[in-house]
């Protein structure tokens, strides 16, 4: 017992197999093949969620590179993505677009993406309810989500039903010579999430999923959702830009297996770390405890993982 709630020491090329779920954690750059290969060991990816960073300067929490070097850079990552995806998978991308800076990188990544293999399925839009800007502007509260597909992915349209009770009633059509309301027609009493999502809460601090010092943490639900529409249980997801391990845990509580990656050994520990306090204690994050600060690790490991089960407790 006590090995499986052992918290590695990543450094780059460190792998790390979690013994119960089969999920890995690997320190890594996702620009570089080989470090691709190291973490996938030749299996494929049914489902791809890649959060890179954006190229934009928000609260000057995030640096920017001169664009080309960021397309460059983008692209690598991108092939090694594709390289590593199944025959029917689907490719998840979160970008922004720099309002003070020409609106880049997003469509120069589109544009980028048409030359590569893949079929582009959908472009989404998550709001935040916090944004940025000044009282002269609309505020920036979007978060762009794009959506690719190779061969014929599965796709779960349950996944996509909101908790929004349908409301509006009225939209009469002929069925079978009968005038129908749309009500009659519908396959649900919630309305479709489409692609503009605003029924997805942003993390802060008071919420129990929270990672604290994470600086661009993704709801679990968001998670989930790409996960059941774009995969089934038991199938591999991957991410490359791991950071607070939103997709693998995600991954854990669809049943799906997650291999994912960051070049920053804080975070990884802190990926690994989140599914074990979790496994332990049934949260899905830290809430209020601060974690970390300025990418440093503010707490030891036996306060991430949390208070021992009694099984754990057990002599062997
Ligand atoms: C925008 S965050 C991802 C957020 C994540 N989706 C979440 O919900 O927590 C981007 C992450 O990519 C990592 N990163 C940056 N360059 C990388 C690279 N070349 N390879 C792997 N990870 C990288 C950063 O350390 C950072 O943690």
């Amino acid at each position: 017992m006590a090995e499986v709630n052992n918290l590695p020491n990543f450094e780059h090329g460190i792998v790390w197999e979690d013994p119960v779920g089969g999920h890995r954690v690997g320190c890594l750059d996702a620009s570089r093949k080989e470090d691709v290969g190291k973490l996938m060991k030749e299996e494929k990816a049914v489902l791809a969620i890649q959060d890179p960073p954006y190229n934009v300067d928000i609260n000057d929490e995030f640096g920017n590179s001169p664009l080309d070097r960021y397309m460059a850079w983008s692209e690598k990552w991108v092939d090694n993505t594709i390289g590593v995806l199944g025959e029917n998978s689907s490719l998840y991308i979160w970008l922004g677009a720099d309002i003070r800076n020409g609106l880049q990188p997003l469509p120069d990544f589109m544009i980028m993406m048409r030359r590569k293999p893949v079929k582009v399925r959908n472009f989404i839009t998550m709001r935040n309810q916090r944004g940025y800007g000044t009282q002269k502007n609309w505020m920036a509260i979007r978060q762009e989500l794009l959506y690719y597909i190779k061969g014929e992915p599965v796709f779960n349209v349950q996944a996509e039903y909101t908790d929004i009770p349908k409301k509006t009633r009225g939209y009469y059509k002929e069925v079978g010579g009968k005038i129908t309301e749309n009500f009659e027609r519908s396959k649900s009493l919630t309305i479709r999430a489409g692609n503009v999502w605003h029924d997805i809460q942003q993390v802060f601090y008071l919420m129990h999923e929270n990672v604290e010092g994470c600086f661009a943490q993704k709801p679990i639900k968001s998670a989930k959702r790409i996960i059941e529409a774009g995969s089934n249980p038991g199938d591999l997801v991957i991410d490359f830009f791991g950071h607070s391990g939103s997709t693998l845990l995600g991954s854990q509580l669809c049943k799906r297996k997650c291999y994912t990656m960051d070049i920053n050994p804080v975070y990884c520990k802190l990926i690994a770390a989140r599914l074990l306090h979790w496994r332990r204690t049934g949260e899905l994050g830290w809430g209020t405890m601060k974690v970390l600060a300025d990418g440093k690790m503010l707490v030891s490991d036996e306060e991430l993982l949390g208070e021992p089960t009694l099984l754990e407790l057990m002599p062997a």
